[in-house]
């Protein structure tokens, strides 16, 4: 029996239908750790393809990043989207770094890319992965297991807003959170049929209803007309503070779980540390129409304070590298990373994150050999 995929990222094409399995990635190291974890990554999906057999993956690295923006001043090159568009999946590093405004990096990148394609919906599953001891061991024993549902193209990172009469007493900011009647139901309806792909078909909506009474207001009446769609999935909502408190109260009560980008933000470090660590939580930031690539991500960031030790978890890369081979079709190579990935966890070859002495190098050494044992179909 084979680890259950928690992570439903769009729909995906059945491998066995597809001819050609050749996959064209585009790779985006970027900052601090970014280089040292994609290039884990990417080790492993060698290892993987080569147990595998049947998916090729045709990689192009882009050197965009901090570096690029020192040198000529922008991130990414003008037609830096044009460049993208012709993969199937972009595999992102970290963006940030010491000497940069972090909000200048960010939007010199990463939303250029996840607003650029549209990529709507931001995916991300928490596990306590075996042999990582999770805060809550004592509250909820049986782990958790969650699918965190992120709105990723509008709300509080709508980029909407001035500043006006800079320096003087009267200096006005506003940062205008937008909800769009398209962007909340389509982050709802892909939010519950995330949910029900899961075996609890459960939702649970988070908002901040009682004192936002426009935006999320509109969240509330969103889900309550989308879930009429979905009577097979049972939902229930949460305001955004109670649901810390039932983060680590209650962690089973949860299974998937949808909020607008700023609260599912947040929501997300909280339940990465819950599970054991940031360094082991990956996202994917999905076009669930496909109209464009979707893009995969470790959520840990560049972390400057352990760049260049070769301590950097590369964990989270390889969920992430797993959510990306799901994405594609290869969900049965996919399943097989994590299977490899919760082999060496277990065996308590950890980096010093998850209280462990390994180097970045040893855990992947032991992915790549994992894998090759593990040829035996996974389902
Ligand atoms: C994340 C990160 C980013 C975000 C930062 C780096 C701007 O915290 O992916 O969760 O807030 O989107
Ligand atoms: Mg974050």
């Amino acid at each position: 029996m084979g680890l259950p995929i928690a992570n439903p990222v769009g729909q995906c094409a059945d491998e066995s239908e597809m001819t050609d399995r050749t996959y064209r990635i585009a790779a985006i190291p970027a900052d601090g750790i970014g280089p040292e974890v994609v290039e884990a990554a990417l080790e492993a999906l060698e290892s993987l393809a080569a147990v595998d057999g049947g998916f090729r993956l045709e990689v192009r690295h882009f050197d965009w990043g901090s570096a690029r923006y020192h040198r000529t001043g922008s991130y990414m090159p003008e037609d830096g989207l044009e460049q993208l568009r012709a993969h199937d999946a972009i595999l992102f590093g970290a963006v940030g770094a010491p000497d940069v405004p972090d909000h200048i990096s960010l939007w010199g990148l990463r939303l250029p890319i996840c607003q650029g394609f549209d990529q709507y919906a931001n995916v991300r599953p928490t596990r306590v992965l075996p042999g990582v001891r999770s805060p809550l061991r004592d509250l909820a024993p049986g782990g958790l297991d969650w699918l965190i549902i992120r709105e990723n193209s509008e709300g509080e990172y709508a980029g909407h807003g001035g500043r006006a009469h800079r320096g003087m007493p009267e200096e006005v900011a506003t940062e205008t959170a937008i909800f769009t009647r398209r962007g909340v139901e389509r982050i709802m309806r892909y939010a519950f049929e995330c949910a029900r792909a899961r075996p609890r078909r459960h939702l649970t909506v988070v908002t901040k209803s009682n004192a936002q009474r426009f935006g999320m207001v509109f969240w509330d009446e969103m889900a309550a007309m989308v879930g009429a769609e979905y009577p097979d999935v049972a939902w229930d909502k949460e305001l955004v503070d109670a649901m810390t408190v039932r983060m680590v109260r209650a962690p089973q009560s949860l299974d998937t779980i949808v909020a607008t980008n700023l609260h599912a933000d947040i929501l997300s470090d909280l339940a990465a540390a819950l599970a054991g660590s940031l360094g082991i939580a990956p996202t994917g930031n999905v076009d669930p129409e496909r109209r464009a690539p979707s893009m995969f991500e470790p959520i840990h960031g560049s972390a400057f304070d352990i760049t260049g030790k070769g301590i950097a978890n590369p964990v989270a890369s390889f969920w992430t590298a797993s959510l990306m081979l799901e994405h594609l079709g290869e969900r049965g190579a996919a399943a097989r990373l994590m299977n490899a990935v919760e082999l060496v966890c277990a065996a308590g070859i950890l980096t010093p994150d998850l209280g462990g002495r390994a180097k970045t190098k040893d855990v992947t050494r032991a992915v790549c050999e994992a894998l090759k044992g593990s040829n035996a179909p996974v389902a």
